[in-house]
């Protein structure tokens, strides 16, 4: 069985990450959706709870997709759950360097994981969770890039 990790922060997902998850689910026999607890980073807007939720809602149609959360570094957590494969969306040129940089990391010290990229469609290229906050923050249009129940979420965090 082929088991693949999809990473992230995912505060909150977006419509570029379901497009991620939705294509990338179908490349694998099963999907681990996995929510980054990092304890150097700040809070955030979302708990790590509030995040699977969303996930979880988000993703209930996805019959080979399971979301859970890890903390530590990811190729031991691959390990841990006996994937071969991590996928990442790449949106643009911008996110090449730092995914590069990563998926060489995570080669370096546990060859026998492969990091897959799938690129981001076109119309999500610009999206990001930062931007979707940060138009939730200011009254901005967000209902479009986000799955219902997070924009929901979203509106009911920031009353
Ligand atoms: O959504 P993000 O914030 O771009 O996801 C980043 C993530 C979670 C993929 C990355 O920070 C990560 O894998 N962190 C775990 C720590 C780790 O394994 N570090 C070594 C590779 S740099």
């Amino acid at each position: 069985m082929k088991t693949g990790i999809y990473p992230g922060s995912f505060d909150p997902v977006t419509n570029g990450h379901m497009d991620i998850i939705e294509r990338s689910c179908k490349l694998v026999d099963k999907l681990i959706v996995a929510v980054l607890i990092n304890p150097n980073k700040d809070a955030g807007l979302f708990s790590i709870e509030e995040r699977i939720e969303m996930l979880k809602e988000s993703t209930k149609h996805l019959l080979n997709v399971e979301i859970d959360s890890f903390s530590g570094l990811l190729v031991d957590y691959a390990h841990y759950k006996n994937a071969s494969i991590v996928v990442r969306g790449l949106r643009a040129i911008m996110d090449l360097e730092r995914e590069m940089q990563m998926a060489q990391i995570n080669k370096n010290i546990a060859a026998e994981v492969e990091t897959v990229f799938l690129v981001t469609r076109a119309k999500y290229s610009f999206l990001s969770s930062s931007a979707v906050r940060e138009l939730a923050l200011f009254n901005g249009a967000f209902d479009d890039l986000v799955p219902a129940y997070v924009s929901a979420k979203l509106k009911s965090k920031l009353e």
